[in-house]
């Protein structure tokens, strides 16, 4: 059986209710409530008597209530999901006998789940942290699950460290602190005694750890598998998905102030997204290394605290993964998805990767404590072609109901055979192996700083400064001598000056004055996010605020807001009071929010349209900090006729250049323009590098997503954030 893009769709709503007009409140074995609001009791108008445990309806409410939770993930607690489809537009046949990388006229409907992993279920979802990026595909021949992070290489390269990792990152134990925050003593002790780490740690500084949205992540398998054809050719392989969006990041003082405004930032960003129609995609791409050329690199090919550069092993786009529908109720869906490494299909095999040898054991298990042992048949895990096992049954939760004599292969019946290979039966590579068994790891698994330096080399000057004050932040919070002074001598073996920085900045005990390993200057492309910037430059799904207050040249303000959302960006209009502002010439707007309702960290760019009411907002601190906030966390500001001096006296600095005779002036992403007509400032041909009108600037600033020029020019540090 085909499936298609609703495959999943159509399985899922077999399972599906929705409550009707008329429909009336049941007990879960289906007699009619007749009061849902009192137990049981005696009663006697003027005082209440004991309540009587005969109340079965009041006790099956309260039973149900208390058993509502499950245990939450053990790591990736936090997370949030959305259904979508994968498509194919050029078939991988040469390297593998997978009908869902080989048959370009498929729809693959697919479920994805991102993730933070230190948090718990309830934690912030901007803190600096991996993300998770799970993807269960229901193929036509079973579920495919891709369970990735969006950094390409892990902590350990050894699955049996996995929980002491978990340990130093998670809360300590003493006291249960922090939350959501890998900036404490027992994270960064585990990270210097795991040379092994130094490469995931350079990743974990950087802006990638820190992401502007879900949509704007690349995905990474991270683990080697195998891809193995119809003839039985092997080549080892690692799976990407790289985003549409181009790949963004917060700054660093902004996911911070987020985690408290609002910590549902992200999963809200990608609902919002998805029911707007702005449907996310992502190019899927392999990896592929033949099995005779395995041996061919200086790294060991299934380290997964190693990249397989580009130089050396080109990315093959063949696929496209969008995101489309939002799912209709969290529990069931986002919260009972269970993803397992060793969820392969037929043409997909594994690998000798240590660490993914141990995750295929681990997520299998750990279901049956957070799920119970029939997992699987869980709507949202099951999958959307036949399955059928007389074995596999019975168990707490069984659901299914599996008629026949016979629960045993083989059988006098003939009931439910194998496949044959040549039937779709799923065989495994007949991998040859000789070696001693041993506690150990092989030779080239030693060698743990070469990537961390290329790495870092790779990165732009914007990017390796964030790195600087990443590990500045994270050490400064952490109390003990030993642990941040170990963490910046450590340094000196990916970068001397990075380690000199980041030990004068924490205190270390001493400034390591020679580097501890020569960096040759190698680089690799693909590993600085700058270099993943749209295709198409784009404002789509840019979160826009127009500040206002009465008084407001209102044609500036529709005109500006019909351009942007004609550019597809999401527009709110944030005003003095949401009763409702009014326009110079009469008009009331009812703004979105008020200001002390919003902050412009939830915002990409921010408009101010001319008008009387720069009186009134040149008096509101929450306006005032909305501006020097934006430019001190790199966003574009745009302001008009009377606006221009109120930017300019809260940026304050004489390295910016604002509009001081009739024309439009753009300097380091402040926008602004005098005595420029509003019908004239909102023409906009196409998001262009050389535009010449105000709008048209503006909306070409928002398309780069930040100005780092002003971080580079030491102008953020002036303006109070
Ligand atoms: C390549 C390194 C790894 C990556 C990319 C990775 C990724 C992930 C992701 C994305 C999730 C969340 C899945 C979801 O959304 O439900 C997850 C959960 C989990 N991971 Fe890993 N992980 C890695 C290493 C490991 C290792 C080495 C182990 C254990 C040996 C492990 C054990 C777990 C467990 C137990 C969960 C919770 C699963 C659940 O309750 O559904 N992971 N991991």
């Amino acid at each position: 059986m085909a499936t298609t893009a609703d495959s999943k769709v159509a399985d899922l709503e077999k399972e599906t209710v929705e409550v009707q007009k008329g429909d009336h409140q049941t007990t879960d074995y289906g007699i009619k409530i007749s009061d849902p609001d009192h137990w049981l009791r005696f009663v006697d108008g003027s005082h209440n008597g004991p309540s009587l445990l005969e109340d079965q309806i009041a006790r099956e409410k309260i039973m149900r209530f208390d058993h509502e939770r499950i245990p939450e993930r053990v790591v990736h607690a936090r997370g949030t999901g959305a259904f979508g489809t994968f498509r194919l537009f050029e078939s991988a046949g040469d390297v593998t006998s997978a009908g869902v990388l080989n048959d370009t006229s498929r729809e693959t409907p697919v479920f994805l789940r991102f993730s933070t992993v230190q948090g718990s279920k309830g934690s912030a979802d901007t803190v600096r942290d991996v993300r998770g990026f799970a993807v269960k595909m229901y193929t036509s021949e079973g579920n495919w699950d891709i369970v990735g992070n969006n950094i390409p290489v892990f902590f350990i390269q050894d699955a049996i460290k996995f929980p002491d990792v978990v340990h130093s990152v998670k809360p300590e134990p003493h006291n249960e602190v922090p939350q959501g925050q890998t900036a404490h003593n027992n994270f960064w002790d585990f990270a210097y005694l795991h040379s092994e780490a130094t490469h995931m740690l350079q990743w974990i500084m950087s802006d990638r750890a820190i992401p502007r949205s879900y949509r704007m992540m690349q995905g990474f398998g991270v683990n080697t598998y195998s891809l193995v054809n119809v003839q039985g050719k092997r080549h080892f392989v690692k799976f990407i998905f790289t985003p549409e969006l181009g790949v963004h990041s917060l700054v660093w003082d902004e996911a911070l102030k987020i985690g408290g405004q609002d910590p549902d930032f992200h999963r809200k960003d990608l609902m919002d997204a998805i029911d707007a129609g702005q449907f996310p995609k992502w190019k899927f791409g392999l990896q592929l290394i033949p099995e005779e050329k395995q041996d061919d690199f200086e790294f060991d090919i299934l380290d997964a605290t190693k990249v397989w550069p580009e130089e050396l092993v080109p990315i093959r786009y063949i696929g496209e993964l969008e995101l489309n529908r939002n799912v209709d109720e969290f529990f069931p869906q986002t919260e009972q998805v269970a993803f397992c490494t060793s969820h392969v299909v037929p043409g997909i095999d594994f690998s000798n990767d240590p660490l993914l040898q141990g995750r295929n054991f681990s997520y299998f298990d750990t279901q049956i404590s957070r799920l119970g042992p029939n997992w699987e048949e869980l709507p949202i895990n099951r999958p959307v072609c036949p399955y059928m096992s007389l074995v596999n049954r019975d168990g707490a939760m069984r659901h299914r109901i599996t008629k026949g004599k016979v629960n045993y292969w083989p059988n006098r019946f003939e009931a439910n055979p194998p496949a044959t290979q040549a039937e779709g039966g799923f065989t495994s590579y007949p991998e040859k192996h000789q070696a001693v068994k041993s506690r150990d790891l092989s030779s080239k698994f030693k060698e743990h700083f070469n990537q961390a330096q290329l790495f870092y080399n790779s990165l732009s000057d914007i990017e390796k400064a964030h790195v600087a004050k990443a590990y500045s932040f994270e050490l400064d919070h952490c109390d003990e001598n030993i642990v941040y002074s170990r963490i910046s001598d450590r340094l000196s073996v990916v970068d001397l000056n990075l380690a000199q920085t980041v030990a004068k900045n924490v205190g270390g005990k001493t400034v390591p004055t020679k580097p501890a390993k020569e960096n040759k200057g190698l680089k690799a492309k693909g590993l600085s996010q700058l270099e993943y910037q749209p295709k198409t430059p784009t404002i789509a799904t840019r979160r826009i605020a127009i500040l206002l207050a009465d008084g407001f040249d209102n044609a500036a303000y529709n005109g500006m807001k019909q351009t942007l959302q004609k550019q597809n960006a999401f527009v709110f209009t944030i005003g003095s009071q949401r009763k409702g502002v009014t326009a110079e010439s009469g008009e009331v707007v009812i703004p979105d929010h008020h200001f002390p309702g919003m902050r412009s960290t939830l915002f990409d760019a921010t408009f101010v349209p001319g008008g009387k009411h720069i009186a009134t907002l040149s008096k509101n601190g929450i306006a005032k900090h909305w501006i020097a906030e934006s430019f001190a966390h790199l966003k574009p500001v745009a302001g008009l006729n009377e606006a221009v001096p109120f930017i300019a006296k809260q940026i304050a600095l004489d390295q910016v250049k604002v509009a001081s005779g009739k024309g439009v002036a753009e300097s380091y992403g402040v926008v602004t323009a005098l005595g420029v007509s509003a019908s004239e400032a909102v023409r906009v041909s196409k998001v262009e590098k050389d535009a010449s009108g105000f709008a048209e600037k503006f909306i070409w600033e928002v398309s780069k997503h930040r100005n780092w020029q002003r971080e580079l020019d030491g102008l953020v540090d002036e303006v109070a954030a």
